[in-house]
């Protein structure tokens, strides 16, 4: 059984050539991704039908497709958001198959950022409590949160 730095290394040697030289390690490392909808129902709808996808720290990706392809059921996958019905998934030396709630939650608000087709913002909440919301989570202080969120805004 290998340890999760030997699979992502595995997977980009894979992908690139046995020669191929891989000084970093993967930022996302993806091998045989499926996702299935209704699952074990007579009208089981597979999405998604074996991704492979390396992307290495600095690159920048682009998933194109036509509408309903799977562009965005992927990317829920990508951003742990939701979770393969079969395949392997290692997010910046993370096995996330092994990573609980909690890891989850952490890894979503720390290392990814996501733009939503339908922005999921809270309408209730202004614009400033919105932008300081993944802050508060991520333990900054409040007076802090607040300087940032006016920053950035
Ligand atoms: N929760 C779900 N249950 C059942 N089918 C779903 C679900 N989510 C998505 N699908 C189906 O999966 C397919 C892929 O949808 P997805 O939203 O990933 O496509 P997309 O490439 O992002 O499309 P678009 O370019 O329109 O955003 C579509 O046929 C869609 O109807
Ligand atoms: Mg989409």
């Amino acid at each position: 059984m290998q340890n999760t730095e030997q699979f992502a290394q595995t997977i980009a040697q894979s992908l690139l050539g046995a020669e191929a030289d891989c000084p970093a390690r993967p930022l996302i490392a993806m091998r045989g991704i499926r996702k299935s909808y209704y699952i074990g129902q007579p009208n089981e709808l597979e999405i998604l039908h074996g991704i492979d996808l390396t992307v290495y720290p600095g690159e920048f990706v682009a998933i194109v497709g036509e509408s309903g392809s799977g562009k965005s059921t992927l990317m829920n996958i990508i951003g742990v958001l939701d979770k393969p019905t079969a395949g392997e998934y290692v997010l910046d030396g993370v096995n996330i198959h092994e990573a609980d709630d909690n890891d989850l939650a952490a890894i979503r608000n720390r290392k990814i950022g996501f733009v939503f087709q339908t922005y999921n913002l809270i309408g209730r909440q202004s614009a400033l409590k919105n932008v300081e919301l993944p802050m508060l989570y991520a333990g900054v202080p409040g007076g802090e949160r607040t300087r940032r969120a006016k920053e950035w805004l």
